[in-house]
């Protein structure tokens, strides 16, 4: 266990509370309403056969007095007894009680625009600003000074929960044989974190933020920056790239870090990296062409042991990569907040250093400051062998991923607003068109809908691939053209209007997935056996999300990306923009059937069909029908 006393994030609700006690709880969908809408999302992604038995068992589970309507009234006192029902049910599932390795699988990552650093020097002015920009957030954050957010989009208007906003700076997630813990720090008891953890060259540097009740200048931690590349520059001293351990599965990593807490620095060490308010990286150059996505690949999981895989600390929600070379960004450990929260974070420090007057950090300091320090570890043999190992496995996890960014630039969200669809609509629908080019089949799909309009809330899921979304599509790939271009428009609009409808549903808590899980959860609690609805085929198959999506849009120069959830999916996270939309594809070399670049190509062909559409669609509404037989007898395409 970590030295110092620390509370689970869920049960240390003094932060935040404020702001979120105020929202309504979230409400517990009715329970016929939730197994109809399963039923009806996954009757054409299973065969006829698996779609009779498994209405059978949803049927005999919803019967009166049977073992549904029990769950769901035990799930209605949960309600009443808790913050928000789903939490921890939630954060378990998604996170906590997930073994895989964190890059690629878990961690998602936000790419800065490249930099062009003169020298060394100008790195570390950077550096030493984006700290200044992290103090200056951090400061907000303990005063509870930050704006509080408003939903835009569907249903805008409505206040949203900060309360993940006080896990950014603040929290650790600790490795366990069998389950992780979401540690915070317990501000009544210890005081808040004054230090930050610099990596580079694989070691690990203490920089403290705070000297003397003094929050240090840009200036002193300019100064300081410097004197730890040159330590670390000192290949004398250089010790083992402990932190490829963290790169390790969860279990692999919990038990070498049993290992390592038997000796007293290793102790002191890792306590003081659990402690930090985040990691800057200060990373080696990479030798590759920097494009898009080589820079994405250098914060998913640093190239690598033998380039800056070992130069990261994966248990620490916010890492700053600083490269040598430009490649900056953020990787983050994401059980204690979502994108959204991440990239309103990370725009906040751009917007700072953007508005920060330069000359400030153009000198050294000139006060006296102690060195900062540089964490010790005893390395056993044990400890060798796991590092051995970790770094076996994150060259696996770079070799095998597949991973393109591609950038839409026919229309962006501007056009299809003219259309009066909704883009978030318009883009999934293209995503399904497109893996439909690809597959031949509608799959199980995930969307991130936030539900953070409710106390204490993080997701739901959006199930995009709706039965009017594979009307659409079969429509549209019709070989023999048998179906007119109004017919197509006919089945797109419903194809968005399913869409939207499940949007709305989702962001008002009405989604079926956080229900279904609860109700599992709660069997497990109350049952002696789980209910066959949960160990059906079909149930299971419905929870591997082969297409795993999200819009996390972006108001500056970055975007967001992420890796697949299953071995046979893909990653699509996208950034709409008013004239072109962002898309960073990933999936896993070893899976013969999958593609990033066909299906990125699939995308496009997937979005100028529906474009080509819209706009033949209303070149027909607007001209006279006179007209247009005249065009049809001469040949023109209607
Ligand atoms: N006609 C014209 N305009 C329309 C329209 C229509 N029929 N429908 C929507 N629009 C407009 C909206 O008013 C909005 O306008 P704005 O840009 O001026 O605000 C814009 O189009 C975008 O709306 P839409 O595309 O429908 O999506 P949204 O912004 O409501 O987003 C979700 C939908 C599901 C993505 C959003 O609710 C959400 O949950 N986001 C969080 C995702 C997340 O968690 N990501 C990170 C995961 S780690």
């Amino acid at each position: 266990m970590p030295v110092l006393k620390k509370a689970t994030l869920e049960k240390s609700a003094s932060k935040g509370s404020e702001e979120t006690e105020e929202l309504p709880k979230l409400p517990v969908p009715p329970l016929q309403q939730t197994m109809d809408m399963y039923l009806k999302c996954m009757k054409h992604l299973v065969s006829e056969e698996q779609y009779k038995k498994s209405k059978a068992i949803v049927e005999k589970f919803i019967m009166p007095g049977g073992v549904g309507e029990m769950l769901q009234q035990k799930l209605l006192e949960r309600q009443e007894k808790t913050e928000n029902w789903i939490h921890q049910y939630w954060l378990d599932d998604m996170y906590l009680n997930n073994r895989l390795p964190l890059p690629v699988n878990s961690s998602p990552a936000v790419i800065f625009a490249r930099h062009n650093f003169q020298d060394a020097n100008d790195q570390l002015r950077f550096t030493a600003n984006l700290i200044s920009g992290v103090l200056d957030y951090k400061t907000l954050l303990d005063m509870h000074a930050l704006p509080v957010d408003f939903a835009r989009g569907q249903l805008s208007g409505q206040p949203m929960c900060m309360k993940q906003y006080y896990g950014l700076f603040s929290s650790y997630r600790l490795p366990g044989p069998s389950k992780d813990t979401l540690v915070a720090q317990e501000s009544s008891i210890m005081p808040e974190p004054e230090h930050i953890i610099v990596a580079c060259n694989n070691q690990f540097f203490v920089l403290d933020v705070v000297i003397n009740f003094r929050r240090l200048s840009e200036g002193d931690l300019f100064t300081q920056l410097k004197k730890i590349v040159r330590m670390a520059e000192n290949e004398d001293e250089r010790l083992p790239p402990i932190g490829l351990l963290t790169s390790d599965g969860r279990a692999e990593w919990s038990q070498a870090r049993e290992v390592l807490m038997k000796d007293s620095t290793n102790r002191d060490s890792l306590d003081m990296i659990e402690r930090c308010m985040c990691l800057v990286c200060l990373d080696a150059p990479t030798g590759l062409e920097l494009n898009e996505a080589n820079r994405a690949l250098q914060l998913l999981h640093g190239g690598g042991y033998d380039k800056n895989g070992g130069n990261r600390w994966y248990d620490k929600p916010m890492q700053f990569v600083v490269g040598r070379d430009g490649v900056c960004g953020t990787i983050c450990e994401h059980s204690p907040f979502d994108g959204i929260v991440l990239v309103q974070c990370t725009e906040h420090l751009l917007k700072y250093m953007k508005n920060s007057p330069k000359k400030l950090v153009r000198a050294d300091s000139v006060s006296e400051l102690p060195a900062p320090r540089r964490l010790r570890w005893k390395c056993s043999p044990e400890i060798q062998g796991h590092l051995a190992s970790s770094a076996e496995k994150l060259q696996r996890i770079v070799n095998n991923l597949d991973f393109t960014v591609y950038r839409f630039k026919g229309y962006g969200k501007e056009f299809i607003k003219k259309q009066k669809m909704s883009p978030d609509a318009f883009i999934q629908i293209s995503l399904q068109l497109a893996f439909y080019r690809c597959h031949r089949k509608l799959v199980p799909t995930y969307e991130s809908a936030s539900i953070r309009r409710f106390r204490m809330g993080r997701v739901d899921n959006i199930r995009s691939s709706t039965a009017e979304a594979l009307a659409f599509v079969k429509a549209m790939m019709d070989g023999k053209s048998t179906i007119s271009d109004s017919e197509k428009m006919e089945y797109l609009r419903s194809a968005i209007a399913a869409q939207t409808n499940y949007t709305i549903l989702a962001i008002t808590g009405m989604a079926i997935d956080n229900h279904l899980l609860a109700l599992r959860e709660l069997a497990r609690e109350h049952c002696k056996e789980l209910p066959e609805v949960f160990t059906d085929e079909m149930y299971l198959s419905s929870n591997r999300f082969i297409l795993s999506t999200s819009q996390v849009p972006t108001t500056m120069e970055m975007f967001c990306c992420y890796g697949p959830v299953v071995p046979n999916g893909y990653g699509a996270c996208y950034n709409p923009q008013p004239e072109s939309i962002l898309f960073c594809i990933s999936s896993f070399r070893d899976c013969k059937e999958t593609s990033s670049d066909t299906f990125a190509k699939a995308v496009e062909e997937s979005l100028t069909a529906m474009g080509d559409l819209c706009v033949q669609h209303n070149t027909k509404a607007q001209t006279p029908v006179k007209e247009r037989k005249s065009q049809q007898e001469n040949g023109h395409r209607t």
